[in-house]
């Protein structure tokens, strides 16, 4: 038996640490952050446990929190005090969003990142225009070229309010060239927007439908969101968002489209993200409450994971855990 090679010798406490490939640190994560317009106090988010949607007035000490992990970024989400057909909240200049970031900004050195969508927004709770009769009609789909404006729109009234990025989220297609057209013209040039850019119709976001209340109230969303059976799609899709000036490539969910990651890692050159979604989250979650998995050993391990796949920086719920146990 010939045994030269012993990949075991370099398993040793002492040598583990030189010979690793991929580290997890603070800094590669971004904690989500959810501000209620409809709140007085703090209400807990009971499909994520330890997560709750905050009101303005607190959304500063929400902040501070995670800065106190070690965690720098925050992705924001907004939950309106008000929904309407055309989500007219997503880009108010008095938006929750809008309200909650020029208070981070001012007070705080977090990295601020918002969310670009319109399903927290619309009554119908789709992520952009709708036809009249939609909800009658099987073959339900957002109107994409009316919503590129209203997306554009959005980014800029979140620019103008301080986000240091834009992350659009709603598989709109062109949307990162008319938000990055509209960031110009607006004097936001120095404004990255990390797309969404392949953003999978998953069944992992029922617990973020709950935490921002943006279920659609009919339908679903397979006509924009991107078909989980598709992988050479992701690159077509990441390709067109490379063309229009994306300066970070996410991709959605992560666990479940590690292959993905690792694809757009060897395709492209720009910084990749991967949202580590709520139901990933969810589901360790409910398999520790039943003393089935070690919630923190699995939660670094998926962690450890997604970077090894390729991502750069990982949106996850588990960011503020992770970043003290490390
Ligand atoms: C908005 C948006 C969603 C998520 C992030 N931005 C919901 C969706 O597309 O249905 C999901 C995040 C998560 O599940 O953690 N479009």
């Amino acid at each position: 038996m010939d045994l030269t090679n012993r990949p075991r010798r370099l398993r040793g406490d002492g040598v583990r640490g030189l010979v690793s490939e991929t580290s997890l640190e603070p800094t590669d994560l971004v904690a989500p952050v959810f501000v209620d317009a409809t709140a007085d106090e703090r209400v807990p988010i009971e499909s994520m446990p330890g997560h709750e949607r905050v009101p303005v007035e607190d959304a500063v000490a929400r902040v501070e929190e995670v800065l106190a992990t070690g965690v720098e970024a925050v992705i924001v989400f907004g939950v309106p005090e008000s929904k309407d057909e055309t989500g007219s909240r997503a880009y108010a200049e008095d938006g929750v969003v809008q309200a909650a970031v020029r208070r981070i900004t001012a007070e705080t050195d977090a990295y601020v990142i918002t969310d670009v969508c319109l399903c927290e927004y619309t009554s119908h709770g789709h992520c952009g225009v709708i036809e009249d009769d939609a909800a009658s009609d099987p073959d339900l789909t957002v109107e994409n070229d009316p919503t590129l404006e209203l997306l554009a729109e959005t980014a800029v009234s979140q620019a103008d309010a301080g986000a240091d990025m834009v992350a659009p989220s709603s598989m709109t297609d062109g949307m990162v060239a008319a938000i990055r057209g509209a960031l110009d013209d607006a004097g936001h040039e120095d404004v990255p927007i990390m797309s969404y850019a392949a953003k999978y119709e998953s069944a992992f976001y029922g617990p973020f439908r709950d935490a921002a209340d943006g279920a659609p109230a009919f339908g679903d969303r397979r006509h924009y969101q991107m078909d989980p059976a598709n992988r050479r799609e992701a690159a077509r899709e990441v390709a067109l968002d490379v063309e229009q000036g994306a300066d970070v490539l996410m991709v959605k969910p992560a666990l479940p489209y590690l292959d993905v990651v690792a694809d757009v890692r060897r395709e492209f050159d720009q910084p990749v993200a991967a949202y580590n979604v709520s139901g990933e989250y969810a589901m360790l979650h409910a398999a520790a409450e039943n003393g089935w998995l070690d919630l923190e050993a699995t939660a670094r391990e998926s962690l450890l994971s997604v970077k090894r796949a390729g991502a750069d920086l990982i949106v996850t719920y588990f960011a503020e855990d992770v970043a003290e146990s490390l």
